[in-house]
């Protein structure tokens, strides 16, 4: 559901109130609506999960119920102009990137963000799962309309690596270091990966889909155990999903700003200030195996390995073994 201006403005006023009930007639004045425009837009919200008391003759306040996570939370706290300018919520979806991947086939802006508290079919990279369950981690897509061709692609990924390694740094106790081409850890264990699908015609993107998921709250399944790590798993103390939502959206408009206006170039030498492979022996596993020094990545975000026999081979896509 698109979260509305209506919603987080009421959601503020009483806010504010400070648990203080406020009449439905203050309301409308200071919103501009009707009294029922604005008993409807309460009933959005207490399905949205937020415990609103209404006495018919004191109006309305907010309980003592924590504060649910949901769109409106979300936008509150958002302050740029770009990612998040619309903003759907859903408590469950399938996948966040193939609603959004709908949305942008059917003409959704650029900036617009799909985020489900839940998943039943998260997609991960190379046809895998996502494992996304409900009240605890983050699952988020975002539309991108880059005017690249869609050979230059795979930087869009390394871009979005930046700003969720910085999004994820402001609240882990480790610094996290990016895998190629775009796996965020944390202690070498995945806390965040990004999925990266596009729609593009021979020489140039239609619309890119940035499905981010991070694992911010959960206990780890056994089958993951050794793989993966949780930002709570660190620190002890839960991460407040709507804020770490925020601050990945301003990040990721401001490292989509740096690419736009100043190039991939700018973004590498941030992505490399978190990549720790450089220098060091790896394989890559890809259209086949190669083992050798690993030499960085070029400009176009492949991945550049000097073989044994000394020659120097450019990996476009694969995975880090
Ligand atoms: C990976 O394999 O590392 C990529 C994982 C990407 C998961 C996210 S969760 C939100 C978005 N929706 C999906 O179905 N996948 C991505």
């Amino acid at each position: 559901m698109k979260v509305t201006d209506a919603e987080v403005d009421i959601v503020r006023l009483l806010k504010d109130g400070d648990g203080a009930h406020i009449s439905g007639q203050t309301m409308s004045l200071e919103l501009g609506m009707s009294r029922t425009a604005v008993w409807k837009h309460i009933g959005a919200l207490r399905k949205a999960g937020y415990s609103i008391e209404g006495s018919p003759r004191k109006g309305y306040r907010l309980g003592r119920s924590p504060v649910p996570f949901n769109g409106v939370e979300v936008l509150s706290r958002l302050e740029g102009g770009l990612i998040g300018r619309d903003l759907f919520f859903y408590p469950t979806l399938e996948s966040t990137n193939s609603k959004a991947y709908l949305m942008a086939a059917e003409g959704a802006e650029e900036g617009t963000v799909v985020v489900a508290d839940c998943q039943s079919g998260g997609k991960g990279r190379l046809g895998r799962t996502w494992h996304s369950p409900p009240g605890l981690n983050l699952y988020a897509s975002v539309i991108l309309k880059p005017p690249i061709p869609p050979q230059e692609a795979q930087t869009l990924t390394l871009m979005a690596a930046v700003a969720v390694a910085e999004a994820v740094a402001a609240y882990s106790p480790v610094r996290p270091t990016v895998k190629w081409p775009n796996d965020i850890l944390i202690d070498s264990k995945k806390a965040a990966g990004i999925l990266t699908e596009m729609n593009s015609e021979t020489d140039r993107v239609n619309f890119v889909i940035l499905g981010v998921g991070v694992n911010l709250n959960m206990n780890i399944p056994d089958e993951l155990l050794k793989t993966a790590t949780s930002i709570r798993e660190k620190t002890g103390e839960e991460v407040p999903r709507a804020a770490f939502a925020s601050a990945l959206f301003s990040s990721i408009e401001k490292w989509y700003k740096v690419y736009l206006d100043r190039g991939f170039e700018q973004v590498r030498e941030a992505w490399k200030g978190y990549f720790e492979k450089e220098g060091k022996p790896v394989r890559v596993r890809g259209s086949q195996e190669v083992e050798g020094i690993c030499l960085g990545i070029d400009s176009q975000g492949s991945l550049l390995v000097r073989l044994a026999s000394g020659s120097t081979e450019r990996v476009i896509a694969g995975e880090l073994v």
